[in-house]
């Protein structure tokens, strides 16, 4: 047919599903970079300084392909950044957003400025498409960081023997098959974030749910559906997502997940309102219930916030206790020996309250190092920019543009820590040590400016004194009742998973635990 040179009707309709393909790839690429409410560039054109590239500009590339650069080299995009421009800024496409990386001179004056000029709570949800995933639910109260910040903080002595009791409980479930003098190999990762779950869920919840296995399912899981969704809209066009978003496999298992938390919270809500004025429950959900106001007393709403803070508290709380572990491990010889006469001797004398782990110094300085070194992720102190902010450079940072901070750079920099990439167990303990004006800075729940992993400011992680005091407590019971040592022949700690912006520690690594003898 081609030989004639006159086009046939199958020929045709080949040519204008051709010209419809190319016509509507290029309106797509136009709006895209025209009206794609995720992709904010990098508005630096009204700067009287400009901010420099590391990476792939997705001006030249496509915006996918430089998201799918830093998705594999995220931590090296950002190290190479660093090193150039550690005291300044540089731009640089992240896996969600274009993002300006500001050196941690400028934290002082960025910490305190209020919500409504830089937000960490908008940040957060818009990376992770809030009104899809559901974590929109941080920007309608700040419900769930009052909570953190005010009666967990001031419970926590009273939560103390009942986070002990729990962990124990939840150590010898997990370690039930190591309740012997014979060494029996158990997964590090599942065991931890089991025992971590469990405990943060008596905070939480309350006995019995935190032991109910559908609830610690929900708890564990919401966090990998948010971010699966999240994954699954990214590259996808923005007019597009929401008829995508209605066929996603990761929806239907987000809003399961949902139900399944409503339909045991929602219960014991009722339950506990039925028993008033019987006293109340002390934990999370009973706080909030409390402090509601308005819509956040919804029961649904309560429902959801309870799984938000499940997903801020406990990949992150284990993720670091496992990063301790395999620290613990590698350094066995040298430091179980002097935890567990700092643990056994400081309990003999005060018993164990929070007082007590408070004067543990030498585990918390342990911690602390594990952190610094395993950080939990390459950036930290991300915010958006609601309203203009001209740094002390003159750099200005225009609404729409979001901003991090190189935290794991920052930890490892030798201006800030000698010899940074020496584990020194007791860095931290010295630096207490040094005057009575730093015995109380330098722990492990402190903020600043060269250990930003628990962020810093106005909107530092108001959990962190909650998660020391669980980490602390799961080391407290392993240290002096447990041995422990890596199986076979292997003496160094696994190595980390580098993936976009997170540092994650290995999940299939095994240990070996046998029950110390009582002596
Ligand atoms: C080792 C464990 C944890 C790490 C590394 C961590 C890290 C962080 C970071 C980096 C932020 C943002 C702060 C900023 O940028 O200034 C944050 C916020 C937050 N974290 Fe944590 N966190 C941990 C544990 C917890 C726990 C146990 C809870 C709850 C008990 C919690 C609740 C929150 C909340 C509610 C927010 C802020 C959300 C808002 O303001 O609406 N976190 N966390």
């Amino acid at each position: 047919m081609r030989q004639t040179g006159i086009p046939s009707p199958l020929d045709e309709i080949f040519s204008a599903a051709l010209i419809f393909a190319v016509l509507s790839g290029i309106i797509a690429n136009i709006s895209y970079w025209a009206l794609d409410k995720n992709s904010v560039p990098a508005k630096t054109e009204n700067n009287p300084i400009s901010i420099p590239r590391v990476g792939k500009d997705p001006n030249a590339i496509g915006m996918a392909a430089a998201r799918a650069d830093f998705l594999r080299n995220g931590y090296q995009l950002i190290r190479e950044g660093y090193q150039k421009y550690k005291n300044s800024a540089f731009v640089v496409q992240t896996a969600d957003m274009e993002r300006v990386i500001l050196s941690n001179r400028f934290v002082n004056e960025l910490r305190s400025l209020p919500e409504d000029v830089l937000s960490l709570r908008k940040a957060m949800s818009e990376r992770h498409f809030g009104s899809y995933t559901t974590l929109n639910i941080i920007q309608l109260s700040h419900l769930q960081n009052d909570v953190c910040r005010h009666q967990l903080q001031q419970n926590l002595g009273s939560l103390v023997p009942v986070m002990y009791e729990e962990m124990k409980y939840a150590i010898s479930q997990r370690l039930a098959q190591c309740d012997t003098q014979d060494w029996q190999t158990a997964n590090v990762y599942k065991t931890v974030l089991g025992c971590v779950a469990q405990v943060t869920s008596r905070a939480f919840v309350g006995f019995p749910l935190c032991r109910d296995p559908k609830w610690l399912e929900t708890a564990v899981g919401y966090t990998g559906d948010v971010f699966a969704v999240s994954q699954d809209l990214r590259d996808k066009h923005w007019l597009a997502r929401p008829f995508i978003y209605m066929f996603l496999q990761s929806r239907k298992r987000l809003q399961a997940r949902i139900q399944s938390g409503r339909s045991m919270l929602i219960p014991l809500l009722q339950e506990r309102a039925d028993k008033l004025p019987e006293k109340p429950q002390s934990d999370l959900l009973q706080w909030m219930t409390e402090s509601a106001q308005g819509a956040d007393k919804s029961p649904y709403r309560l429902s959801d916030k309870i799984l938000f803070l499940c997903l801020a508290s406990i990949h992150t709380s284990s993720s670091t206790a496992v990063h301790v572990l395999y620290d613990l491990c590698q350094y066995a010889e040298d430091c179980v020996p002097v935890l567990r006469e700092e643990i056994t001797r400081t309990i003999a004398e005060d018993g164990l309250s929070l007082a007590s782990i408070n004067k543990m110094k030498k585990l918390d300085s342990f911690i602390k190092e594990s952190q610094r070194i395993n950080h939990p992720g390459t950036l930290a102190f991300n915010r958006k920019v609601v309203k203009p902010i001209t740094l002390s450079n003159g750099v200005r940072l225009p609404p729409g543009s979001f901003i991090s901070m190189p935290s794991a750079e920052i930890a490892r920099d030798p201006a800030n820590y000698a010899n940074p990439e020496e584990f020194q167990p007791w860095r931290f303990e010295q630096k207490r040590s040094v005057s009575p004006a730093e015995a109380n800075k330098h722990q492990f729940a402190s903020t600043s400016v060269d250990s930003l992993p628990f962020g810093m400011g106005k909107f530092a992680c108001p959990g962190r004194f909650f998660a020391a005091g669980m980490i602390k407590i799961l080391l407290i019971i392993l240290i002096t009742e447990y041995e422990f040592q890596f199986p076979g022949d292997q003496k160094e700690r696994p190595a980390n998973t580098y993936l976009d912006e997170r540092i994650a520690p290995s999940t299939t690594q095994e240990m070996q635990f046998r029950r110390r003898l009582r002596q």
